[in-house]
């Protein structure tokens, strides 16, 4: 049997129980990681993810395209900032383009698994949940579930859709929990899942979002299954899998 444990924050990813190989999974479902996925998705050629703002200027002084918020909003210097939707009404300026994108959290969770060199370091959102449940179940390794959260605190939407994930991953038999967390995002799952939108919709990054305007974010991030594909970060840089 393969091994599932959920990191609620990238902080925790550092004491982790699993330090047999792994695969590290990033979970910023309100938006990085459902943001990032639309954009390959729908024509970007990959996404280089930018820990500070100092850097991204830098990426830009050399031609690159930028997306990047703080607190939600995005960067003045930016092109874009971390909306899903943003990319999809915008395909033809992202068509073919590599995007460099810094976060207030889903980047610096990036950050975190790179740290540590896990087998493979792949994006999870609710958008692209059954591909990436494909995915680990051909690779049959064990998991590691890295959640954003907020600025180093815990973000319910990330924890439910990581239950989301273990127990499709569990239902099959080949893994087994093996931490609190995991049994903790399991029965929030439980109690979310027949409707996420309406369980989700006070939570603090929703109430973030709703305050700058961005309520059709969540209703895009909250429905299952609309990016079917596995972006994988390799050698610096976050592309479609193959
Ligand atoms: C993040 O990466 O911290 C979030 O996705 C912030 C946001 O909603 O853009």
């Amino acid at each position: 049997m393969k091994t599932i444990e959920i990191c609620f924050t990238p902080q925790l990813y550092e004491s982790r129980q699993t330090d047999l190989q792994h695969i590290a999974v990033v979970i910023d479902v309100l938006r990085a990681t459902t943001a990032i996925t639309t954009a390959i998705n729908y024509g970007a050629k990959g996404i280089i993810p930018i820990k500070e703002l100092s850097d991204l200027k830098k990426m830009k002084e050399n031609g690159y395209l930028i997306a990047s918020e703080r607190d939600g909003l995005k960067v003045d210097f930016a092109d874009f900032g971390n909306s899903p939707l943003s990319f999809m009404d915008r395909k033809e300026e992202i068509d073919d383009k590599v995007i460099a994108y810094s976060t207030t959290n889903g980047t610096k969770a990036i950050e975190a698994a790179m740290q540590h060199s896990p087998t493979a370091i792949v994006l999870g959102a609710y958008t692209n949940k059954d591909k990436l449940v494909e995915y680990l179940l051909e690779q049959n390794q064990n998991v590691v579930f890295i959640c954003s959260g907020w600025k180093s605190q815990f973000g319910i939407e990330d924890a439910v859709v990581a239950g989301a994930f273990c127990q499709q991953l569990t239902d099959n038999g080949k893994f087994i929990n093996i931490c609190d967390s995991s049994k903790a995002a399991l029965n929030l799952w439980d109690i979310a899942k027949d409707n996420l939108i309406t369980y989700l919709e006070n939570s603090s990054h929703s109430q973030r979002l709703k305050n700058i305007g961005l309520e059709k974010d969540i209703e895009f991030c909250l429905t299952e299954n609309t990016t079917p594909i596995v972006p994988i970060y390799e050698d610096g840089i976050i592309k479609k899998l193959k």
